[in-house]
Order: structure tokens, then C-alpha cells, then sequence
């Protein structure tokens, strides 16, 4: 199984380090623009092998796709992190060519790959990638639900002083501030509705606090996170590789799901080899419904920007 990473920034590097320690990829290539960047953090990634004992092949490369060819599955975390006070919607002018690029890149070297999009903003990120390559939708994978279900999950725990291994969230919609959807009616501790232990008061808190999650870490650090982000693609990559067929929430195009089409948005999928295994439909009730909606059309806004691009 080979893996390329564009982008050998924390999210990049991250996202290698726990796919490498994970030890089910033959090679991981990490790639930058950055002369001897990816280099040098496969380098100390190698070293790190010798101690944390993984076996994966890390090599890094300075913007050569050739190197890239045949890769099963690649990640794109290339363009720039938002600043403090930034959404993630600010950075559709630089990222979107970034990302054009390297998606024409990727395919080119390794026609049957399947890409994994995290630049942000990450639904319309995800949206250009599908109408750039114009290939099966199975094969393209928006990442932030899955990191946004994490960071929801977290803060249940939180509230519960229960072990995280004991709850279950989920978080639909688009990965922004505004349009995130936390299903605090589908979340449990041991498949027992949280509403049994939280009053509606601190529910409302967990939710709030999900949906800033990015954004309380970027104003913490300076920039945006790695370790959930690159845990979280980590995941998504493990399942693919090894077939485990786990249901993430991630930012897939939908044609009718959910009552919307020409969009990617964040929803629940099987993630398999062959990518997106299916698109899971949930009932949803006429409140979660309209958040939907709400935050489909947020996510059409952006879209609509890159037509002037
Ligand atoms: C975050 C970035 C990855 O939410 O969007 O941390």
C-alpha cells in the first residue's frame, strides 16, 4: 500500500507519523514545495522508526510527482492554515488553485487513486477537487466530520467524567463554525442517550463548544491543529487500506442523499477499499433537518466563489 502526503506541514507530518506508526502502509511519500522540507521530516520520521518500530518506507520529496506514481491513496493538506480570528472560508483564494494543482498532479502519476481532500475550506475544497478530476465519486473524501465527531466526543467525556472509549457522537454538515451539526440525539454513553445524564443546558454547551473546536485551538496555537487532524485522516486511510469498512462522517458529493445534490458535505459513509462504500441515510427530525439545510446553502455560498475564480 503506498501513501502520498502533499503537504509536509503539522498536518502532513502528523497524519505520516500516525499512519507510519499505525505500520500498515509499505511507503508513505511525503511531499512539499519547500525545497528538502519533506525531506528532512521523512528523515527524522525514519529515525523515529528505529525506536517506535514501524516499518514503513518514508521518503520525502520536493514537489516531484513522478515520485508519487502508483500511490493507492493520497492526502491533501497542501494551501495555507487560518490565523487566529480567520474562518476557514477566507482561505478559498490561495487554496483553491493549490488544490487544483496538486489534484491534477496526483492523478496524473496514479490514475486509480483515491484522495482524501483536508485543505479548507474543506467541503468546497472537496466540491473543486470531484468537478477538477471529474472521477467516481466513491474516490474522493472530504476530511473535518470525522475530526469535528472527535472533538464532539471530547467534550461529552468532558461533561461526563466518563472515558472516552464509553461514548458515541456524531457530527454532520459542514466542518465550519456556523455550519456544524452536532447530533446530540444520536450520541450515547454505552448506547444510552446522553440526555439521561446532561441536562439540555450543558448539551447546548457541548454543542457550542464542538463547533468552535477548530477555532479555540487556532486561537490557543497560533495556527490550526494537527494531532486530531492527522489522527482523524489516519483513520480514514487505515480503513481504506485495510478494508475496515468503519463509518466516519465525511464530506462526500451527494446526488439526491439527504434530499440534495451537486454538493460535499459532511454525512455519515462506510469508508472501504474502494473508498466511499455506501452514503448512510439517517431519519433525520425536522430541526436537524433544517440545520442541514441551512448549512448545505452556507456551503453552496462558498462553492458558488469558485466560479469567479
Ligand atoms: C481543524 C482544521 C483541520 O478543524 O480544519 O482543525
Amino acid at each position: 500500500m503506498k501513501i502520498t502526503i502533499v503537504g509536509a506541514g503539522s498536518v502532513g507530518s502528523s497524519c505520516a507519523e500516525y499512519i507510519a506508526i499505525k505500520n500498515f502502509a509499505s511507503e508513505i511519500v511525503l511531499l512539499d514545495i519547500k525545497e528538502n522540507f519533506a525531506e528532512g521530516k521523512s528523515m527524522d520520521l525514519m529515525q523515529a522508526s528505529v525506536l517506535n518500530n514501524f516499518n514503513s518506507q518514508i521518503n520525502g520529496v520536493t514537489n516531484d510527482y513522478s515520485k508519487t506514481q502508483d500511490s493507492d491513496i493520497a492526502v491533501i493538506t497542501s494551501g495555507i492554515p487560518r490565523k487566529p480570528g480567520m474562518s476557514r472560508e477566507e482561505l478559498i483564494n490561495i487554496n483553491a488553485k493549490i488544490v487544483k494543482n496538486v489534484a491534477n498532479n496526483l492523478l496524473k502519476f496514479s490514475p486509480n487513486i483515491i484522495i482524501i481532500v483536508v485543505s479548507n475550506p474543506m467541503d468546497t475544497m472537496t466540491y473543486l477537487t470531484h468537478k477538477v478530476l471529474n472521477i467516481s465519486k466513491r474516490r474522493i473524501i472530504g476530511m473535518g466530520g470525522i475530526l469535528d465527531s472527535a472533538r464532539f466526543k471530547y467534550r461529552i467525556s468532558e461533561q461526563l467524567l466518563s472515558p472516552m472509549s464509553d461514548i458515541e457522537g456524531m457530527v454532520i454538515g459542514a466542518h465550519s463554525d456556523k455550519g456544524m451539526i452536532p447530533l446530540s440525539r444520536f450520541a450515547t454513553k454505552k448506547g444510552i442517550p446522553i440526555s439521561n445524564f446532561l441536562s439540555p443546558n450543558k448539551i447546548k454547551l457541548i454543542e457550542n463548544e464542538t463547533k468552535v473546536g477548530g477555532a479555540t485551538l487556532t486561537k490557543m496555537l497560533g495556527t490550526s491543529a494537527w494531532y486530531a487532524p492527522g489522527a482523524a485522516v489516519s483513520s480514514l486511510v487505515q480503513s481504506i487500506a485495510c478494508n475496515q469498512l468503519k463509518m466516519y462522517t465525511c464530506s462526500v458529493l451527494l446526488s439526491g442523499e439527504y434530499g440534495f445534490s451537486d454538493i460535499s458535505i459532511g454525512v455519515p459513509v462506510i469508508i472501504g477499499r474502494n473508498g466511499v462504500e455506501e452514503i448512510v441515510e439517517l431519519k433525520l427530525n425536522s430541526v436537524e433537518s433544517e440545520m442541514l439545510e441551512k448549512s448545505v446553502q452556507s456551503v453552496k455560498l462558498t462553492n458558488g466563489l469558485l466560479e469567479s475564480m
